[in-house]
């Protein structure tokens, strides 16, 4: 039996880490032990590390394929040090965010060209491509106004204009066309509790298929 790798991705405040997180806590309650949660960027010491590096609010001089090529290396350790082992020892991954979010945020957010960053990906994955991939979707108006009433602090790549988000919006949604055997859209305007249910059923369903 081979592991399974499957991730999350959204526009800003969608609700991805919240989701993730109930599914955690309810995987642990059932005394889970082949399932592991990471993030993107960060998920080890070094990853962490050009996490740190990329949100930065003192890092506005920071070039856009300069931070491209960080999201990937940060990707690239993240896959050898963590994601790799795991699905070798046969475990479930869920990673919250991966490829997908340089291909909308890189790739149509700042304007690089989502084939470009997809393509650069290639190098720093080796090809690993995702079981099953979680799409949470809102509008982007509604995923900023969850971020502004709920967090203190906000990050370099919050602080985007409302054009940004759309074009990182419209992003996931031409990924979501092109791939629809990975990924599989989940409307989070629902209730935090319906999304969790949902998300819960797609990965029990991946995990029996394999
Ligand atoms: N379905 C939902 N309905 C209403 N509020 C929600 C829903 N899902 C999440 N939230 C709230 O929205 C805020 C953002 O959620 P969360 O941090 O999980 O989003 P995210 O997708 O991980 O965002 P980011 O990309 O910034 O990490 C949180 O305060 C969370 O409680
Ligand atoms: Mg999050």
């Amino acid at each position: 039996m081979a592991g399974l790798f499957i991730t999350f991705e959204g526009p800003d405040g969608a609700g991805k880490t919240t989701v993730l997180s109930a599914i955690a806590e309810q995987f642990k309650t059932a005394k889970r032990t082949d399932i592991l949660v990471t993030r993107e960027p960060g998920g080890n010491q070094i990853s962490e590390a050009i996490r740190n590096l990329i949100l930065d609010p003192k890092n506005t001089q920071m070039d856009v394929r300069t931070e491209a090529l960080l999201y990937a290396a940060s990707r690239r350790q993240l896959i050898q040090e963590t994601i790799r082992p795991a699905l070798a020892a046969n475990k479930v991954v869920l990673c919250d965010r991966f490829v997908d979010s340089s291909v909308a945020y890189q790739g149509a957010g700042r304007q690089i060209g989502e084939d470009a960053v997809f393509q650069m990906n290639q190098f720093a994955t080796e090809g690993l491509t995702p079981d099953l991939t979680v799409y949470v979707d809102v509008p982007s108006e509604v995923g900023l106004a969850r971020i502004k009433a709920h967090r203190a602090n906000v990050d370099r790549l919050d602080a985007e204009t409302l054009s940004f988000h759309k074009r990182v919006r419209a992003a996931y949604l031409r990924l979501a066309k092109q791939f629809p055997d990975r990924i599989v859209t989940v409307d989070a305007t629902q209730p935090v509790a319906t999304v969790i249910e949902q998300t819960m059923t797609l990965i029990t369903n991946a995990m029996k298929q394999r």
